[in-house]
């Protein structure tokens, strides 16, 4: 297990979400579904709507506004703004740059990293080598990711599943016990196809075929994805837990990956943890991909129930495949 001197930590925590709220209700009106349906395939009651004019770097600014300031912070005091979205303002520039005009930053550098749902929890870990090797002293890693904007509501299978935000994370060396002890992580490109946004790349430039053949949306293979979602989550997290020394029985909270509480249950499960040591509120704001994982420990924390040297497990799984668990002591 890592000492004090190699690890990383969460200085402070961030998150935006946005006002509007799209219940199931609403969802109705739109598709043939039921809150029924909802609820007992996903767990999801609602979820948040960015307004047309926002983009991915205003949710991300607002987020790493906030984390700035709980962390005593100028923007000035971060080397790197690291972007972790799969629904980017441009596909360039890079979110990340139009963030660092936001913030009103200019010369650090800035890029994005595209890992599907997994995006924040390979952010950290690309972060821990950064500052371990001594390259960088504090790094902004912000997770965004508007689904509205590419999800087909027309499609029932997809739009009740998504939701929008943005969390944000400071991290830097840690001087205590409290950080990062180990990762595992990994992806499977075989399937891919799985899960994809198919036009608008080089492989299917955007025309007037992509766009009537709807391929500027999200297309998914519901069932696949959740079989995937369920082994490689259980078996990542317990990957993690082995590198870093520790047994099921010492986890005290799990923050999985929001995209359906039945994948949730599923790992949970797998850890032997009881309800209460599990985080969820893909509930109250559905499958937001990068955005899940930093708002639900935002959340955690701010409830009150993390204490100081409680050992926390964040497990993520999306298209790519890829996936990737922490552990982390608080
Ligand atoms: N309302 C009502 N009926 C629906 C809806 C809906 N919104 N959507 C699908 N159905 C119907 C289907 O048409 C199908 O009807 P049929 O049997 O007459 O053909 C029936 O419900 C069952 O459909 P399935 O797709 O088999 O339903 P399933 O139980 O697999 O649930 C779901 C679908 C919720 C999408 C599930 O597969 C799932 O959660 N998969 C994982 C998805 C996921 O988490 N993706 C993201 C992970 S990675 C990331 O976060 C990007």
């Amino acid at each position: 297990m890592s000492n004090t001197q190699n690890k990383i930590k969460i200085r402070s925590l961030g998150i935006y979400l946005p006002e509007k709220v799209l219940t199931n209700a609403d969802l109705e009106k739109m598709v043939e579904t039921s809150d029924e349906w909802i609820t007992t395939r996903t767990g999801i009651k609602e979820r948040r709507i960015a307004p047309p004019e926002e983009v991915s770097s205003d949710l991300a600014a607002r987020a790493a506004r906030m984390a700035l300031e709980r962390g005593g912070l100028n923007p000035q005091d971060v080397d790197l703004i690291l972007v972790a979205t799969n629904t980017p303002d441009t596909i360039f520039p890079a979110t990340a740059c139009w963030v660092q005009k936001k913030l009103g930053l200019s010369e650090i550098p800035a890029f994005d990293l595209q890992a599907g749902c997994t995006g924040l929890l390979y952010g950290m870990i690309l972060a821990e080598s950064l500052i371990l090797s001594g390259s960088l002293n504090r790094v902004l890693l912000i997770g965004v990711d508007i689904l509205s904007k590419i999800t087909d509501w027309e499609d029932r299978s997809t739009c009740v599943l998504f939701g929008d935000g943005a969390g944000a994370l400071v991290l830097e060396r840690s001087e205590d016990k409290s950080g990062l002890l180990s990762h595992f992580w990994g992806a499977d490109g075989s399937l891919g196809e799985l899960l994809m946004l198919p036009g608008g790349g080089t492989l299917h430039p955007t025309s007037e075929e992509t766009v009537r053949k709807r391929m500027h949306y999200l297309h998914m293979k519901g069932n696949d994805v959740f079989k995937h979602a369920v082994k490689r989550m259980g078996e990542s997290a317990l990957e993690a837990l082995k590198k870093a020394g520790l047994d099921k029985a010492q986890v005290d909270y799990l923050i999985p990956h929001q995209a359906n509480f039945r994948i949730i249950d599923a790992t949970r499960e797998r850890l032997h943890l009881s309800p209460e040591n599990v985080m969820v509120n893909v509930d109250r704001y559905g499958n937001m991909s990068v955005a899940t994982i930093p708002v639900a420990l935002f959340e955690l924390a701010e409830s009150g129930r993390l204490k100081e040297g409680n050992i926390i497990v964040l497990v993520a799984f999306g298209a790519g495949f890829t996936w990737a668990s922490v552990v982390y002591r608080w």
